[in-house]
């Protein structure tokens, strides 16, 4: 691995391990620590803790996941292959599946105007806007079902799924997440068209200069005319310009890589993301 790759990766790991620190708080279990949120939204994952002697073994991968049996939350690890790469074959051993996810890191020379990608534009949630809770709400149900028809294939769902889902912010969570995208640790972006609304959607995460993309999702209606590729480059544009040094993102299969390549992100490593293994009769 060369110099810049090994600094790269080491700003990535400071960055995972930092994002959940302000809302959550953690708990160590051998070579691994379990972020578990305060209060309520969305769960976080365990991973490998900074600086432990020794890399996670299997007892400290079952001791995690009684604990987020306990707490009823999602038994979820997420860890850089490349700054790791023990840990793979231990997750499948203790009884996980682990999806390899191609990650990708921004090349700012690669990087086309959203414009040129989709005809239907992209905007900012602007923090200041009275519209902002309703914009992060907007762009969670544009995630919600998206997800729900994975794979990059058109469908049904469309606009009228999209109000469906739609789940009102609290006034406090709308205020905490303001607060967030005041100060640049958060961005919401919607592609948008007068008469249907938000079709597709992301968010971004940022610590200091390192930015992560996410969540992004496209209606299965209106899949396959450029607006994922247009959300990414818009939120990364937005990261750019605001002095955001280093932008990733993790893809999640090959064919989901080729939306993020369009908007001039390359593969840098592999991603790991567990979950339970199915149980097989
Ligand atoms: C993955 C996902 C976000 C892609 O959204 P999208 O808006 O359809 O993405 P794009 O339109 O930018 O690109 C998809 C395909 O359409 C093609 N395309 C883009 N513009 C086009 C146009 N104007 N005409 C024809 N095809 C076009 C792209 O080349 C790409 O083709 P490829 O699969 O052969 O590479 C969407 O399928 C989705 O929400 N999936 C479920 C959630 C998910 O997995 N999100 C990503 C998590 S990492």
């Amino acid at each position: 691995m060369s110099l810049v790759h090994r600094e790269v990766f080491e700003r990535l790991e400071h960055f995972y391990d930092s994002v959940p620190r302000d809302v959550a708080h953690v708990e160590e279990y051998g070579g691994l620590v379990l972020f578990v949120r305060n209060g309520a939204g969305w769960p976080f994952y365990a991973r490998p803790r900074p600086g432990a002697a020794e890399p996670p073994n299997a007892a400290d991968v079952t001791a995690v996941r009684e604990r987020q049996r306990a707490l009823g939350i999602p038994e979820a690890f997420e860890w850089v292959h490349e700054n790791h790469p023990d840990l793979l074959p231990v997750a499948r051993s203790a009884g996980l599946a682990v999806l390899e996810a191609p990650l990708m890191v921004l090349d700012p020379d690669a990087l086309p105007s959203a414009e040129t990608l989709s005809d239907v534009p992209v905007r900012l949630a602007d923090p200041g806007s009275p519209e902002f809770g309703r914009d992060v709400a907007t762009q969670r149900a544009v995630a919600a079902i998206g997800f729900a028809a994975p794979g990059t294939a058109l469908g049904d769902a469309g606009p009228v799924a999209r109000d469906a889902a739609v789940v009102a912010l609290t006034p406090r969570r709308v205020d905490e997440e303001r607060a967030q995208a005041e100060i640049g640790r958060r961005a919401f972006a919607l592609a948008e068209t007068a008469d249907e609304g938000a079709l597709a959607g992301g968010m971004a995460m940022r610590v200091d200069d390192v930015a992560e993309i996410a969540g992004i999702a496209t209606l299965p209606v209106a899949r396959r005319r450029g607006l994922a590729a247009a959300v990414t480059a818009a939120l990364a544009r937005h990261l750019l310009d605001s002095g955001t040094g280093l932008v990733f993102l993790s893809a999640g299969s090959e064919e989901i890589a080729r939306v993020y390549l369009r908007a001039g992100f390359r593969r840098l490593g592999t991603a790991c993301i567990a979950e339970p293994a199915p149980v097989t009769a």
